[in-house]
């Protein structure tokens, strides 16, 4: 317990922490919110129990940590362009977050952080995985960081949201975006470089051949899915999870049909990745 009467207790020793003694529907002060942003930077994914908020609340404490981002295509709740609404149920035939990946890599500036918030939950199963792409990078050999330190990728989107969301004439910016970033990218806060290629979105690497690209990056999803690297939240109704999209992925379990799964969640915006 600190001088802000919190407590943060990590859940494996590789990312994540579960905080508690915060009540995030009202405001926070100076040292909580300091406390809670040095939590995220060093576990990378927090977690919150017991939780109370309205959407307003939950876009408030987005905006702590910057601008709001808006999806580019999926629907939102009506005066709430800011929240994704994240829903299974019977009739779903897929959900988002099903596979390793970083929040909406396909836009230009890929949102910095994500915070989900979650009002029903299955009777058993729907966790969330983590997974540290600091040490994924680091794990790397010395010549493959080297090879990889040069190189960018492609992040698309249509051919994640198109079977998703459908009408293109809904799309944020009119089309499916689509971004090159570095492999590799450094942490803007902490600055140690992180892999940022994901099986959801990257679709080929710039500047190699068609079968360069594909062994490599086929290479690098099967790293990203060593256990060592991960963590597993196991959600309860009103449970919040905030997660580092710069340096964190994350994986959606779906082994809970056909029971539902509902909650909400804020997206704050990121800058451009550097390497
Ligand atoms: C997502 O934001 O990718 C969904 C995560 C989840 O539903 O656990």
């Amino acid at each position: 317990m600190g001088n802000t009467g919190i407590t943060i207790q990590p859940i494996s020793p590789i990312l994540g922490a579960e905080i508690s003694g915060v009540n995030l529907a009202k405001p926070l002060d100076d040292e909580t919110f300091e406390a809670i942003h040095g939590a995220l930077m060093q576990h990378l994914a927090i977690f919150f129990r017991d939780q109370e908020i309205t959407m307003e609340q939950h876009k408030d404490f987005g905006r702590l940590f910057g601008d709001l981002h808006v999806h580019p295509a999926a629907p939102a709740p009506a005066g709430h362009p800011e929240i994704l609404v994240i829903h299974a149920d019977e009739n779903s035939k897929r959900v988002a977050g099903h596979a390793w990946h970083s929040d909406v890599s396909c836009d230009a500036e890929p949102p910095m952080g994500s915070i989900l918030y979650l009002k029903t939950v299955p009777s058993v199963g729907g966790d969330t995985m983590f997974a540290n792409m600091y040490a994924a990078y680091e794990a790397l050999s010395a010549g493959m960081q080297k090879y990889l330190s040069g190189l960018t990728a492609i992040h698309g989107s249509e051919h994640v949201y198109r079977g998703r969301y459908g009408q293109t004439e809904n799309l944020r910016d009119g089309d499916y975006p689509e971004s090159e970033h570095p492999i590799v990218r450094s942490h803007p806060v902490t600055g140690r470089k992180c892999l940022f290629v994901n099986s959801s979105f990257t679709t080929r690497i710039k500047g190699v051949s068609r079968g360069e690209s594909k062994a490599i990056l086929e290479f690098l999803y099967d790293h990203v899915r060593t256990p060592e690297f991960h963590c597993r939240f196991n959600w309860q109704a009103n449970s919040i999870a905030f997660w580092d999209n710069r340096c964190a992925q994350h994986h959606a379990l779906w082994d809970y049909y056909p029971e539902v799964r509902h909650g909400y969640r804020v997206t704050i915006q990121g800058d451009r990745p550097y390497q």
